[in-house]
């Protein structure tokens, strides 16, 4: 391993796990959940943190980071704003990428698929488990949409607090709620030495999940 002081020249030689066909479950979702697993228990912080593109309207791709909260065959869910920046972007294209960068495990993996919106008893179902403040303050964020000062939005909490007192159980406004990206392709990638490093990517074809490799 080569370290220089200056972050935009180091050179880290990655490591020597070596990401072979084999020793991947043939099902991407169940070895995604593995790797999940192990960046917990490595002490990744939010590990389940995710990097997720759309594309907006006008055709640019946009990117920020969000929670996964749920995994399944289907796909990976988180919950947000549905009339923010990425909401407005999903309503209309639903073409989607993520990644989770795994750094400090010289891991990573890539997701890309399509977005629907997930059941509104789902969206029930986690928005009930957010911490009241966190759902008072769903209600008073329009999130992406521009504000003159702090001070503003806290004066939309308090109005939003005032509406709630007294209600423990503060409801899911309409517009938050899950997204679903259903993947078509997941890519595992892992650091190597000289950046030779492994990926191997996951296709959805008719017949199931169908693995091969790519230069790295
Ligand atoms: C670690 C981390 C986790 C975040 N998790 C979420 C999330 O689960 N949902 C969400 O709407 N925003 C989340 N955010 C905020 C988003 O990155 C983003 O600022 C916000 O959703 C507005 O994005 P947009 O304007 O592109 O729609 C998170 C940010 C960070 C840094």
């Amino acid at each position: 391993m080569t370290e220089s002081v200056d972050p935009l020249a180091r050179h880290t030689d990655y490591g020597e796990i070596a990401l072979e066909e084999g020793s991947l479950l043939p099902d991407p979702i169940a070895q995604f959940r593995v790797w999940l697993q192990e960046a917990d228990e490595q002490g990744i912080y939010e590990p389940n943190a995710m990097v997720v593109s759309t594309i907006d309207p006008d055709g640019s791709p946009t990117i920020r980071t969000v929670l996964l909260r749920g995994v399944s065959d289907e796909g990976f869910a988180f919950y947000t704003d549905y009339t923010s920046q990425k909401g407005v972007a999903l309503e209309q294209n639903p073409a989607v990428a993520a990644v989770f960068p795994w750094y400090s495990l010289h891991r990573q993996v890539k997701i890309r698929g399509v977005a629907e919106k997930v059941s509104v008893e789902d969206s029930d179902a986690y928005f009930s488990t957010r911490p009241r403040d966190s759902r008072v303050g769903a209600w008073a964020s329009d999130q992406s949409q521009p504000i003159s000062s702090r001070a503003a939005l806290e004066d939309k909490v308090e109005q939003m607090e005032q509406k709630f007192a007294g209600v423990d159980d503060v409801p899911r406004p309409e517009k938050w709620g899950g997204f679903l990206i259903r993947p078509r392709s997941i890519e595992f990638w892992a650091g190597r030495r000289s950046r030779l490093h492994d990926r191997v990517r996951f296709v959805r074809g008719e017949h199931g999940w169908k693995p091969e490799r790519l230069q790295p």
